[in-house]
């Protein structure tokens, strides 16, 4: 039988919206309690294991989520594959809310958070992180996406902050300037720490607002007006994606 797909959804994707059967159950690891429950079920014909990053109420700050204990829990639970939502706010004027983005690459801008299994002391994995994500995972949603004729951006870097606050507009320019194309607060050290677990991990965003200084009405507004049909747009994905895993 193939391995669970790991699902982390997020602001971008709140509940398991395809999953049939779903079977949740809380666990603990060395690393504590994860953001939630694990959701078991079928998705699309394929076994997945989900799991809300911000928690079933969303009440985890991006800066107070537990990431180890995140990815030690999927991957306790057989999990050898995730696909993580996102929702991101679009610096380059291509990067257009409603857009789904398949990133290929990340800077990381976040700090203080438990980065990395490794003990003080013991073997240091310096794992190689020069493509961030998986490339075949990666390659699976870009078809899916170009199937489903979703105008996906299917390169762009991830530029992941610290939050829970917004960028002022000089960070943005900054990152602009750094190359990154979309900003999101969750991506890092998620990303990382399944790599050190030896997961395939890829991340399907969708923009959800301009980001600070590129937009023209105030960024909670656009973030409602577009929210749900965002999240209605990666469920879709997902659809198209999940039978091809
Ligand atoms: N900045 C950071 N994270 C985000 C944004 C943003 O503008 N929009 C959604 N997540």
């Amino acid at each position: 039988m193939p391995a669970p797909v790991g699902i982390i959804g997020g602001t971008a994707l709140s509940g398991p919206h395809g999953l049939d059967a779903g079977r949740e159950s809380p666990v603990a690891t060395p690393y504590g309690t994860p953001s939630g429950p694990l959701v078991r079920g079928r998705w699309a014909g394929r076994e997945v294991v989900f799991l809300h990053r911000h928690g079933p109420e969303h009440r985890l700050a991006p800066h107070a989520i537990n990431y180890r204990a995140n990815i030690r829990a999927l991957a306790d639970a057989g999990v050898e594959r995730i696909v993580a939502a996102s929702a991101v706010g679009g610096i380059g004027p291509e990067m257009r809310p409603g857009r789904v983005v398949i990133p290929d690459q990340l800077i990381d801008y976040t700090w203080g958070r438990a980065h990395s299994f490794a003990d003080e002391e013991g073997p240091v994995p310096h794992v190689d992180f020069t493509q961030p994500y998986d490339p075949d995972l990666r390659a699976v949603l870009v078809n899916a996406a170009r199937g489903l004729d979703l105008d996906a951006v299917t390169r762009a870097v991830h530029g992941v902050t610290q939050g829970p606050r917004l960028e002022t507009a000089a960070e943005i320019d900054r990152m602009d300037r750094d190359g990154c194309d979309i900003v999101g607060m969750t991506g890092m050290p998620e990303a990382a720490l399944a790599r050190e677990a030896g997961l395939a991990y890829a991340c399907c965003a969708v923009v959800v607002n301009a980001a600070a200084g590129r937009g023209e009405g105030a960024i909670h507004a656009e973030i409602e007006r577009t929210l749900a049909e965002g999240m209605a747009t990666l469920g879709r994905l997902l659809d198209a994606v999940l039978p091809d895993l």
